[in-house]
């Protein structure tokens, strides 16, 4: 069986949400009594259809819920052992938690190594050499286009410099919504490849997708949520062999009720 030697269940959890529910306005409920957990050393992932609730959780977590005009109304965010939930997103990066968001957001005007520097703001300046160093090497085309803007690069190359850009913080738990979206096959790969590399580094990972194949290839458990509702949970083996799944994720299920 598949299984992850850094993984620590029973340690420090690296994210821990419990009972979570969150709120847009006084009318949207978006999440309900949502619970997940990341141990130390993981790779899980979160999949579900779009409106699910997917990057609600991500700002939750990231602290960034309040500048979407949600908030959270009821449960708990910790990371190893630290309560994260109401902090700001300046103390949630300096706690260690990194992101990327979906449709990339990279700083179109800079060069590639300015996004990366700009990604490497809280470290010192001869750790941002030896960071960056380490995220060109993940990613060689990144590396041959350092001094290109990063508006120009394609779709699949600005899905690489968000990521890229997001390990730059060196964080112990990096949160990835859609790095796939809208990527060609071999660019699908070549993502999974590089949260394959990361985990061997024994940073945990919590990898928002709706690629089901991708995500359960490099996983070591998920989450399955729909309309705001964790309604499935399992190892990443369990999953890939649950043919409810595949229905559930194209929508077949919805559409049959
Ligand atoms: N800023 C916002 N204001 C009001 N409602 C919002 C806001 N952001 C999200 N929502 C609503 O909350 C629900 C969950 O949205 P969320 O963005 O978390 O879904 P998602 O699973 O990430 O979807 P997708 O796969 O399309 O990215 C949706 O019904 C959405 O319309
Ligand atoms: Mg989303």
């Amino acid at each position: 069986m598949h299984v992850n030697p850094r993984a620590t269940p029973g340690g420090t959890p690296a994210l821990e949400v419990s009972n979570l529910s969150v709120r847009y306005g006084k009318a949207i409920s978006a999440l309900a009594d949502v619970s997940l957990r990341v141990d130390a050393g993981e790779v899980v992932t979160l999949m579900g259809l779009n409106g699910a609730g997917k990057s609600t959780i991500v700002r939750a977590v990231t602290g960034l819920l309040p500048v979407n005009g949600g908030s959270i109304t009821a449960g708990t965010i910790t990371s190893y052992g630290t309560a994260l939930t109401g902090r700001s997103p300046r103390y949630i990066v300096r706690h260690g938690v990194a992101q990327t968001m979906e449709g990339r957001r990279i700083f179109a005007g800079l060069t590639v190594q300015q996004n990366l520097e700009v990604g490497g703001a809280t470290r010192r300046p001869a750790d941002v050499r030896a960071l960056q160093a380490e995220v060109l090497d993940l990613f060689p085309r990144l590396a041959k286009r350092r001094g290109q803007l990063a508006g120009l690069l394609s779709g699949g190359e600005q899905q690489m410099l968000a990521f890229g850009r997001a390990l730059m913080s060196s964080p112990r738990l990096l949160v990835l919504d859609e790095p796939t979206l809208g990527l060609s096959p071999k660019l699908v790969t070549a993502i999974g490849d590089a949260i394959s590399a990361i985990r061997e580094r024994g940073t945990s990972v919590l990898l928002i997708e709706q690629n089901a194949v991708m995500a359960l290839s490099v996983a070591d458990r998920g989450y399955l949520i729909e309309h705001g509702r964790i309604f499935r949970e399992g190892t990443a083996i369990e999953l890939r062999d649950d043919p409810e799944l595949e229905r559930r994720l194209l929508g077949l299920a919805e559409e049959a009720a």
